[in-house]
């Protein structure tokens, strides 16, 4: 059983219109659409479920809000707490901060973006959580930086600067969606103005942490996969990515259930019974595989 990381609180943020998605997002928010065997979000989620936190907000739109509640409920099937916060207009991803200020409270929080894929070595997520103060982000090798925030580096690796969607990217090293910080974050976000494309944009806040010498910037190995599934094509990759593992080796990705089991909030009789409740699926004969697993 992986030790519990007290005091952490986890975001995920599912926003946004999904308009590089339409049709698929005309009905639908981009996080509830399936990647390979279950919908998008389960990914970001089982993120912060191996990380121990359980205390989770779901920020997303009016519309689609509802429709992620009825997919997640309260959490307690899966021993964590959900709940759920409005983000009216596309504000940007440091607006979560704001949206979610009385949910953090006084507590260091991670937040993660709702189509962002990790899997691997995972053990940066409890390096990250270690830290008491100041901000983790991380640096992932990518083929076109310029659509993502670019992190540059001097020779010793330490991190120089970060630029949102540069034209002439510093660096081939992208900043992923997972974000952890100490609970100052929430007044670095208040502190903001709205950048050119209007938003509260979460290259500012790492920024004002790099600024202040708290930024950690931790590079993540070559093992690790970073996808995100924003466009037609990226959600196909990771669609097909999620199935070819899971079908080597027969285990999934990102399955909240087995995630909850191994983590320890949820007993074994507990992962039976849920495998009980679906077990016309494949899905569910997968749980009821796992709860009859020799301990
Ligand atoms: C956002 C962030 C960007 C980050 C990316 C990761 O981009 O602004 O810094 O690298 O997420 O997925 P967006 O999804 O708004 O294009």
């Amino acid at each position: 059983m992986e030790e519990q990381v007290s005091g952490w609180k986890g975001i995920v943020l599912a926003g946004g219109a999904g308009s590089r998605l339409y049709p698929s997002t005309a009905a639908t928010c981009k996080q509830l659409l399936p990647v390979y065997d279950k919908p998008m979000i389960y990914y970001p989620i089982s993120i912060l479920m191996l990380g121990g936190i359980s205390e989770i907000l779901v920020i997303s739109t009016p519309r689609d809000l509802p429709l992620l509640r009825d997919l997640l409920g309260d959490g307690s099937r899966v021993g964590v707490e959900f709940s759920y916060a409005e983000q009216p207009n596309p504000g940007g991803i440091a607006e979560a901060f704001l949206v979610g200020e009385n949910f953090i409270g006084g507590s260091p929080t991670c937040l993660i973006l709702g189509d962002n894929l990790f899997y691997g070595d995972m053990r940066f997520i409890r390096r990250a959580l270690a830290k008491k103060t100041g901000g983790t982000i991380f640096g992932y090798a990518v083929q076109d930086p310029a659509r993502y925030g670019v992190v540059e580096f001097d020779e010793a690796g330490k991190a120089l600067s970060i630029e949102e969607k540069p034209k002439a990217p510093k660096s081939n090293f992208a900043v992923p969606g997972f974000y952890c910080y100490d609970n100052r974050v929430v007044e670095i976000a208040k502190e903001l103005e709205p950048s050119d494309r209007g938003e509260l944009e979460i290259t500012d806040v790492n920024r004002k942490y790099l600024e202040k010498g708290e930024l950690q910037v931790e590079v993540l190995s070559r093992g690790t996969a970073w996808l995100d599934m924003g466009t037609p094509r990226s959600l196909l990759d990771a669609s097909n990515f999620v199935a070819s593992i899971e079908s080597r080796q027969g285990l999934k990705i990102g399955c909240l259930e087995e995630v909850a089991f191994r983590s320890g909030f949820i007993s074994r009789k507990q992962l039976a019974a849920l495998g009980e409740e679906v077990k016309g699926s494949e899905y569910g004969a997968y749980l009821l595989s796992l709860a009859e697993e020799s301990s």
